[in-house]
Parts: C-alpha cells; sequence; structure tokens
C-alpha cells in the first residue's frame, strides 16, 4: 500500500482522513504528546488491522480520541464529578481517563477489559479530523511495538510506510512523551502512566491519587497490571539503556571507565563537555524538563542503531513532566539505574 503525506494545513487533509477513517482505513495523525496511529474505534475490522500495522500484542488495548468532552457520555457511564471536572480542565490535552465503558465499544478495542480509555488531543487539525470521521478515533502511538513512540512525520514514516493509507505532518509533537492516563473507573483515581498533565496538577482536582506499581518498576512477567500496556518493555531502542543517576561530574567519570567503542552516552545539553570525545547526545536542558519531555524519543531513535551496546543515560530527578520523562527512560532501561553509592 502507498502511504500518502498530507500536510496538517493542506485544504484537503481533513476531508481525505476523515474518509479514510471512516471507510475502515488507518491515518497516523499528529497530537500534542506523539503521533497516533488511528482507525474508527467503533470498527472491529479497522482497530484489527492497528494491531497488525503495529504488531501489537492483542491484550492491549487502546484509546479513543474524541473531539470535544461532550462526546465522553456516548463511550463510556458513571462518570464521577471528579472526572468531568478533569475534562474540563485539561481536555483538550495530554490527558487520558479510564471509565467503564459502555457495550458498544467493540472488544477489540478494549482487549475484553468493562473500562475504556477517552482522550481529547490538543491538536486542531486531529480534532478537526475526528470530527469530520464522525466516529471515535482508537490510536495507540504511531511506532512499531516496543519502539520508542513517533514524535515526527520522518519517524512515523519510518515505522509505518507501507503500512497505513496517510499520515498528516503536523510538525514535531509538542509534549514529546505520551498522556498521563488516570484511572478513573472506581476506587481510588490510579495514575497508570506519568505524563504531560502531572500528580500535581491531578491531585489538585482529585485530592487522593494512588500511583500504580507499573509507573516506577517492572511488572514481573505474570503480574496483573492496571494498565496492559506498562507490562511490555516499551520505549526500548536496540541497545541496552543504563541509567546513571548521582551527580554530573561522578556520573561521566563512571561511564568514562567503562565506555566501550559503539557504546552511546544520552545527557543534558549542560553536560556535554563531561563527555567530550564519546560523541554525546543530549535531548534537552536539565533546567528545563518540557525539553526533556520533547527531545526524549528523537533521542532514543537516533540512538536505535544495532551495533550501540550501552546507552549510558542521564535522567532528571525532578517532578512535573520531569517525571513521565523518569519512567520512560526507566522502563527503556528495564528500570536498571546506577545509583549514586555505585558511583
Ligand atoms: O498520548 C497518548 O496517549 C498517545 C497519543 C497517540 O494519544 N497514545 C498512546 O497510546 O500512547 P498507546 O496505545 O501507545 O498507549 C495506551 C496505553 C497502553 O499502555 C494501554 O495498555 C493503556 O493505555 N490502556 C488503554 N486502555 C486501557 C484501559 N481500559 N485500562 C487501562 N489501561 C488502558
Ligand atoms: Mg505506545
Amino acid at each position: 500500500m502507498d502511504t500518502l503525506r498530507l500536510a496538517a494545513g493542506g485544504p484537503e487533509t481533513v476531508r481525505i482522513a476523515s474518509a479514510i477513517l471512516q471507510n475502515g482505513g488507518l491515518v497516523a495523525l499528529p497530537t500534542e504528546t506523539v503521533y497516533g496511529l488511528g482507525g474508527n474505534g467503533l470498527d472491529p475490522a479497522a482497530v484489527r488491522k492497528i494491531f497488525e500495522a503495529k504488531g501489537r500484542p492483542q491484550d492491549n488495548p487502546l484509546i479513543l480520541h474524541v473531539a470535544s468532552a461532550s462526546e465522553l457520555d456516548g463511550l463510556c457511564h458513571s462518570i464521577s464529578v471528579a472526572a468531568r471536572e478533569l475534562a474540563r480542565r485539561f481536555w483538550p490535552g495530554p490527558l487520558t481517563m479510564v471509565l467503564p465503558c459502555r457495550e458498544s465499544i467493540p472488544r477489540e478495542t478494549t482487549a475484553g477489559l468493562d473500562t475504556v480509555a477517552v482522550r481529547c488531543p490538543a491538536c486542531d487539525v486531529t480534532r478537526e479530523i475526528i470530527r469530520a470521521a464522525g466516529v471515535p478515533v482508537a490510536a495507540p502511538s504511531a511506532n512499531r511495538s516496543g519502539k520508542p513512540s513517533t514524535t515526527t512525520a520522518a519517524h512515523v514514516l519510518h515505522d509505518m510506510d507501507g503500512r497505513i493509507n496517510a499520515v498528516v505532518d503536523g510538525g514535531p509533537c509538542r509534549v514529546g512523551v505520551e498522556s498521563t492516563i488516570v484511572d478513573l473507573s472506581g476506587g481510588v483515581p490510579r495514575l497508570l502512566r506519568p505524563g504531560g498533565v502531572t500528580p500535581e496538577q491531578l491531585r489538585e482536582v482529585l485530592g487522593e491519587l494512588e500511583i500504580d506499581q507499573a509507573v516506577t518498576a517492572q511488572p514481573a512477567g505474570d503480574a496483573v497490571v492496571r494498565a496492559p500496556g506498562m507490562k511490555y518493555k516499551h520505549y526500548a531502542p536496540q541497545g541496552q539503556v543504563l541509567i546513571v543517576a548521582g551527580p554530573a561530574e561522578k556520573a561521566a567519570a563512571y561511564v568514562r571507565k567503562r565506555f566501550q567503542p559503539g557504546d552511546a552516552v544520552l545527557c543534558f545539553a549542560e553536560e556535554l563537555s563531561l563527555y567530550g570525545g564519546l560523541a554525546p547526545t543530549a535531548y534537552g536542558s536539565e533546567r528545563d524538563p518540557e525539553s526533556l519531555a520533547h527531545g526524549l524519543f528523537a533521542a532514543l531513535r537516533a540512538l536505535d542503531r544495532a551495533e550501540v551496546k550501552t546507552i549510558y543515560a542521564r535522567c532528571p530527578e525532578c517532578g512535573g513532566v520531569g517525571y513521565a520523562v523518569r519512567n520512560r527512560l526507566g522502563k527503556a532501561a528495564g528500570f536498571q539505574i546506577v545509583t549514586e553509592d555505585a558511583l
């Protein structure tokens, strides 16, 4: 199949992309977090195509993308006051809510769960396409399963050219890491995946928020996890990622002692000079966690070469979106961290 490239600003883009969705095809769509691989979320055949194109395990449910919060009631029930307040504050934006789902949602989309994940993305052209298609759009991140998420149309094409009908090029994604997922389907609200909306912001609305254990550690192979996707080794480039914590100079000395030809260093812009001669890659500034989130996946992709054995990575300690960066790097590393006392 030929994959069409559509410019986000092109006059025909909304018409073509929404027609593909209505006809059961797949379109990669820009969002403020990462690119999504969109299909009609109410059409089991389209949803099966998404899984095929990604090479995604069938037990990993998809997020439904809507054009506005008014669509929630058609997809979910038992929507709490808190959930409505979260939608009011953070939508359109990088927040996904897990809620009890209506029976009309195909089990292909929910992987058989009785809940569904819903999000309203903050990208005008994508919301226009969803509105024009007239259906909720199921969209996982538009990467091959196990690869870092895609934050540019070029990355999408690298993974998906020939596998999907079209990609809408909206430029680089602003946030750069996937949305925050919060489970509001009953009991105490639970953070399943950190993202652009921070735990601090969620607590302002929810008061209580539990942090799922999959956020900070790799679940055991047989563990029952609340967000099925969290049990897979995600965001993983070919090399083994090893997080080196602690003060900049000590960490650099540790890496310099072990670095082998072909290894790679992923660090903060402020630390580049400490790794002279090792061709380090900076993914943002330590003082600016938004820049780290924005640059992380592009940097991991740039380092995703077969010959890289070890990627020594520096990881932010701060809160805010830094917490999401720490989670993604932790997952890429299988939560292998060299802590300060080992330096
Ligand atoms: O920012 C994002 O959320 C991006 C863009 C495209 O919107 N999408 C995204 O989708 O990251 P995906 O499929 O790569 O990750 C969705 C995660 C998976 O870990 C999945 O297991 C979880 O959401 N999920 C989906 N439905 C769920 C449900 N009903 N209950 C718990 N977790 C769910
Ligand atoms: Mg994904």
